[in-house]
């Protein structure tokens, strides 16, 4: 069954989705089709819409209005005009965002605690510390970062639009965080086979108490003190499920299922990256596979990205390790429908900040012409 382009399906498409596509067997289908036809009726009397990440599992992704990478729920969260109620299943940070773009919505979350080890990476007082001593930076954060972070940088990006954001804004040294692998790929990407007149600069996390910036053309570490303000709650910022695949892993699938095409997120260590074919976020891979379906695909990232690919190339092969987000699986179909039932849990952003993190998602826009 092909089903195009994620949101709107009917209650019998997505039984026969869950059944063709994704092989789950009737009789958890036969339990998994009330409660979507619920989630179905209490959206129409509650004037609700519903967003989902591509890492939610497919009977979330495919009864949700609106389905997608972070930058795609960004552009459906400033589009809702005649909605009361947003339930944003994905993590916290991407519904913090929705929030933040559709501010007089009344956004809920499945589980509070849908966190992001790379959000958890960095704080606002970090960046501010960072900009003290580099006040003629461009400091661009990644989407995956809370509020109190965005409301410290210049812009923010996302997988899709990395390379086109740091382009296109001024200042120097830039520094991207807080993903140190995400920033590493992304600075190679942007460099390779040109003279660069710029310093790039990726936060390599805290270690005893300082905070680690490094040039990655020149590979050279910037220890800066983190006296005085509270530092994050993770040491580094990097993707738990992303930095776990590894070269030989993928030199192994290569072997025994002979792959066409490995296929990576840009938060894989660059190892990883180096021997992928392709690197892009969720929604590039979904494209590209699109245009090339008649080869034998490897997807390095979330296990239920393969949800969408089956849908739109159900001819094709994906391969996966399948390792999945704990965070995006914080939403279970069960707090899923709590959660529209309940209007719980509700995202609240103080208003000082949620002022200053907007104006960075709106520069974000505006560098990417959009
Ligand atoms: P995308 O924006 O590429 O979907 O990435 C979000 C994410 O959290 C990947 O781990
Ligand atoms: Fe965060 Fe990684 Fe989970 Fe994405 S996959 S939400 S980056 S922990």
């Amino acid at each position: 069954m092909k089903l195009v382009d994620g949101g709107k399906y009917t209650l019998n498409e997505i039984e026969a989705s869950l059944l063709d596509n994704h092989k789950y067997p009737a009789h958890q289908v036969e339990r998994i089709m009330p409660v979507l036809e619920e989630v179905d009726r209490l959206r129409a009397e509650k004037n609700a819409i519903i967003l989902a990440h591509y890492y939610q599992e497919p009977p979330i992704q495919l009864i949700a209005d609106v389905r997608g990478d972070s930058l795609k729920l960004a552009y459906a969260a400033r589009e809702i005009k005649d909605k009361r109620l947003v339930l944003s299943s994905t993590v916290l940070f991407m519904a913090e965002m929705v929030k933040l773009l559709s501010e007089d919505k009344k956004v809920i979350i499945p589980a509070l605690d849908a966190g992001c080890s790379i959000a958890e990476g960095i704080n606002g007082a970090t960046v501010k510390r960072i900009r003290e001593n580099f006040p003629e930076s461009a400091i661009v954060s990644y989407i995956n970062v809370y509020a109190d972070t965005k409301a410290e940088v210049d812009s923010v990006c996302t997988s899709a639009n990395a390379q086109e954001i740091i382009k296109n804004i001024k200042g120097n040294p830039v520094i991207l965080l807080p993903d140190y692998f995400f920033a590493k790929n992304i600075f190679y990407e942007l460099t390779k086979n040109k003279n660069n007149d710029r310093t790039y600069l990726a936060y390599k996390g805290v270690d005893n108490g300082n905070i680690i910036l490094e040039d990655v053309l020149n590979n050279r570490a910037t220890s800066l003190s983190g006296k005085g303000i509270n530092l994050p709650s993770l040491p580094k910022g990097t993707c738990i499920v992303h930095e776990q695949f590894t070269p030989e892993e993928i030199a192994y699938f290569r072997r025994s299922q002979k792959i066409d095409v490995v296929m990576a997120h840009p938060e894989v260590n660059p190892e990883v990256a180096r021997v992928s074919d392709f690197i892009g976020g969720t929604e590039a891979m979904i494209r590209y596979a699109k245009t090339n379906p008649s080869k034998k695909y490897l997807v390095i990232s979330e296990c239920d990205l393969t949800a969408p690919l089956k849908e739109a190339c159900p001819e094709t092969e994906f391969n996966t390790p399948c390792t999945f987000c704990p965070y995006m699986k914080r939403n279970t179909l069960e707090s899923f429908l709590r959660s529209i039932k309940e209007e719980v849990f509700e995202v609240n952003i103080d208003k000082k900040i949620a002022g200053k993190a907007r104006m960075s998602l709106e520069r974000m826009f505006e560098l990417s012409g959009k």
